[in-house]
């Protein structure tokens, strides 16, 4: 008999909404109008300048690799982001484009973590993130958050949980799928916990433009030696071009330059060619227009599950998620999910994809349709409320 497939990949667990969103596909393939509030991506495509300047890239031959670190040009213009968006400077020399958030994801956790060494995350948290520690033969260590620290990792929880195999903390400002964000106190404490261990800062800034009524604080603010993991999939609107980014310290940076060499080469050139158009005036014109539209969207959506019963404790500032607290109707929430696809045909996360902390009574809606399907949306929550016996 073959040897069985690696430890490694069997620890990594799928995605629990696929199975829902596999019923999803089946009920829309015999003609069911199914409302998907489970994808987290924009409903926007990509904006029309970038994909007219991918259109001249692809034209003028830009479809070979390019260096490692990336294109200069986009590294620049990234560095010149973070001193306008943030009055923060950046030496170019220390961005490195990668594929999508996910590739600096794995640049930095195959730079900092060791066999038997882990990371504390927030449960609840984006899943992947403790398999790509898996994966380098690392491990993540859970720590519990709920709505007394805004669902995410303080220093004093920091202090509390470090070990002797801890070597960093990974947090999320906006968090996925709590939405809530990091002030510069909190991102100063964190760093000066952290620091105070000799342990790594990483920092998840992949939503970032994505908030609302204020802008959220860079950590490079703060601390110039966190690693930034940042994404041109979110509030630029590029998801399936696969391109993201990464600030490391100066030293880190050969290192993670022949990590990337030997992980992927380079990032897709021809999106880097594109996603220089990102930051013309009339680019970020229209990915504020859309931040706008979320910001409307969460406005109506709050409220209104509020209103039904579900228990959301924070306001989330940020991202395009809503995550439910559903104990109000009782029941657990991975049938509660079942019973709204198989009776509305609503599809939304259940917490299990999430963690384990809160994951038995919590879901995740994201605001990711228009206003009028997000209306069309609460009238079937009000309906199937009405059916569910948890
Ligand atoms: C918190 C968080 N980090 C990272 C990612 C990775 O995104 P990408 O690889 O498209 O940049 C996601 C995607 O949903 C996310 O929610």
């Amino acid at each position: 008999m073959a040897h069985p497939y690696s430890a490694r990949s069997r620890a990594i667990e799928p995605f629990h909404v696929m199975a829902l969103l596999a019923r999803a596909n089946e009920l829309q393939a015999a003609g069911h109008d199914v409302i998907h509030l489970e994808i987290g991506e924009p409903d926007f495509t990509t904006a029309a300048p970038i994909v007219e300047a991918g259109q001249a890239a692809l034209t003028a031959g830009h479809t070979r690799y390019t260096a490692a670190r990336g294109l200069p040009a986009l590294r620049e213009a990234i560095a010149g982001f973070y001193a306008q968006r943030y009055g923060v400077t950046v030496d170019p020399g220390r961005i490195l484009i990668t594929p999508g958030g996910s590739g600096a994801l794995l640049l930095a956790s195959s730079l900092l973590v060791d066999p038997g060494k882990h990371w504390l995350l927030a449960d609840p948290g984006y899943p992947c993130n403790r398999h790509f520690l898996r994966l380098v033969e690392g491990g993540a260590q859970l720590v519990p958050v709920g709505p007394e620290v805004n669902y995410q990792l303080t220093a004093e929880l920091v202090d509390r949980h470090w070990d002797q195999d801890t070597v960093g903390a990974l947090v999320a400002s906006p968090a996925n799928p709590t939405g809530t964000v990091l002030s510069r106190d909190d991102l100063a404490s964190l760093s000066k916990a952290t620091r105070e261990r000799n342990g790594h800062l990483v920092v998840d800034e992949i939503y970032h433009g994505l908030t609302y009524g204020m802008d959220a604080p860079s950590v490079l603010e703060v601390d110039d030696s966190a690693f930034v993991l940042n994404s041109f999939s979110k509030y630029f609107g590029m998801t399936g071009w696969r391109l993201g980014w990464l600030v490391a310290p100066p030293e880190a940076v050969a290192d993670l330059e022949k990590l990337a060499q030997n992980l992927y080469i380079s990032a897709p050139s021809m999106a880097q060619h594109a996603a220089l158009a990102c930051f013309e005036p009339d680019t970020l014109a229209i990915f504020e227009q859309r931040r706008a539209e979320f910001a409307r969207r969460r406005d109506y959506l709050l409220p209104a599950l509020r209103e039904l019963g579900f228990r959301i404790a924070v306001e989330p500032q940020g991202a395009f998620y809503l995550y439910a607290d559903i104990s109000a109707f009782g029941g657990d929430a991975f049938a509660f999910c079942q019973h709204f696809l198989e009776t509305e045909h609503l599809a939304f996360t259940p917490g299990l994809d999430f963690g384990r902390h809160l994951a038995g009574h919590h879901v995740r809606f994201a605001y990711t349709q228009s206003l009028p399907r997000l209306e069309e949306a609460v009238q079937r929550i009000a309906r199937g409320l009405r059916s569910w016996r948890g």
